[in-house]
């Protein structure tokens, strides 16, 4: 993967996500026995943010440092990007001071752009269409938890965003059993769907998209949500709250699950809306450990990415 780009999960092979959880877990192992590994020594990102983060900017700060690098936090609102400095010009001159960089924004576009020009990797740190990060990130874990990601039936309920199109593109690459629940109108982008489904056809994976939520909890494995009103949406954000309502993650719904089910959210939370404080606050939850595994997995990105 040395050299190369990490903008969806579309373009990455199973063997690379196998190496990247692989790299994980040994680099997570080295981490809690406070061994010390810096292979990205005398190495910088540059993480440009033309949204808001906490774990994606801490996540990836705190793994540059680990990994003996560094990484410099560049928002869009001081960089010459905003005086319309082009994003062609932006990559060139990124080029020539770092190693990597890592891009939040709103069109994904953007990052296709910047990794069109930039001679060094871009790592897409979420695009309004997608979060391969979180994805990544989020298999890893349900492995941690479950002993395997297969055979188990991971639900997501709530919008069909960034977050849920990069799960539904990792569950067609790694044949998994995925449900979509969203409200009619709410589903995951149409283009990604198609490329999950042609994915599907060739790894055994089950994706089904329903707006049923009853259904969708029925013997889950895995209960996921996110926000209701992602990044750049928030003139929708009362509308929403009206219309998705009947998609949150509770107590009642998550009862119809398995007993051992596990609760997943990609944080930020928005306890009382999408997630019940009760569920948020339960046993069950896993969101802190799917956070935590941000750093771990980055770093083995990182590694791979930036690395020798
Ligand atoms: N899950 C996630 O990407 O969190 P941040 O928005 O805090 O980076
Ligand atoms: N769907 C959310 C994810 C935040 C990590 C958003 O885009 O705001």
């Amino acid at each position: 993967m040395q050299n190369k780009d990490l903008i969806s999960i579309l373009e990455l092979s199973v063997a690379d996500i196998e190496e990247i959880f692989t790299t994980a877990k040994e680099l997570k192992n080295k981490q809690k026995k406070g061994e010390s590994y810096t292979p990205l020594t005398g190495k910088t990102l540059a993480m440009i943010f033309a949204k808001s983060s906490t774990r994606t900017r801490v996540s990836f700060e705190v793994g540059m440092l680990q990994l003996g690098g560094h990484a410099l936090f560049l928002s869009t609102q001081d960089m010459q990007l905003k005086r319309g400095e082009t994003i062609h010009d932006t990559a060139k001159t990124l080029s020539r001071y770092c190693d990597g960089i890592m891009m939040r924004t709103y069109s994904h576009k953007d990052v296709l752009e910047m990794a069109q020009h930039a001679a060094i990797p871009v790592i897409n740190g979420l695009t309004d269409l997608s979060h391969p990060c979180q994805a990544l990130t989020d298999i890893f874990t349900i492995i941690e938890k479950k002993g395997q990601a297969k055979g188990l039936k991971i639900v997501y309920i709530g919008d069909g965003d960034n977050v849920a199109n990069s799960l539904a593109v990792i569950a067609g690459k790694l044949g998994l059993q995925m449900v979509l629940c969203t409200p009619r109108g709410y589903e995951p982008d149409k283009t990604v769907m198609k490329d999950a489904r042609e994915l599907a056809a060739s790894s055994g994976a089950r994706i089904e998209v329903t707006d049923d939520p009853t259904a969708a909890a029925a013997g889950a494995d895995i209960m996921y949500t996110d926000v209701w009103t992602s990044m750049g949406k928030e003139q929708e954000r009362e509308e929403r709250l009206k219309i998705f309502r009947p998609f949150q993650l509770n107590q009642k719904l998550l009862n119809l699950a398995k007993k051992d089910c596990l609760v997943m959210h990609c944080l930020p939370a928005h306890r009382g809306e999408e997630i019940t404080e009760e569920v948020m606050d339960s046993p069950q939850n896993i969101s802190f450990d799917q956070a935590e595994n941000r750093l771990h997995v980055q770093k083995a990105v990182l590694t791979l990415l930036l690395g020798k």
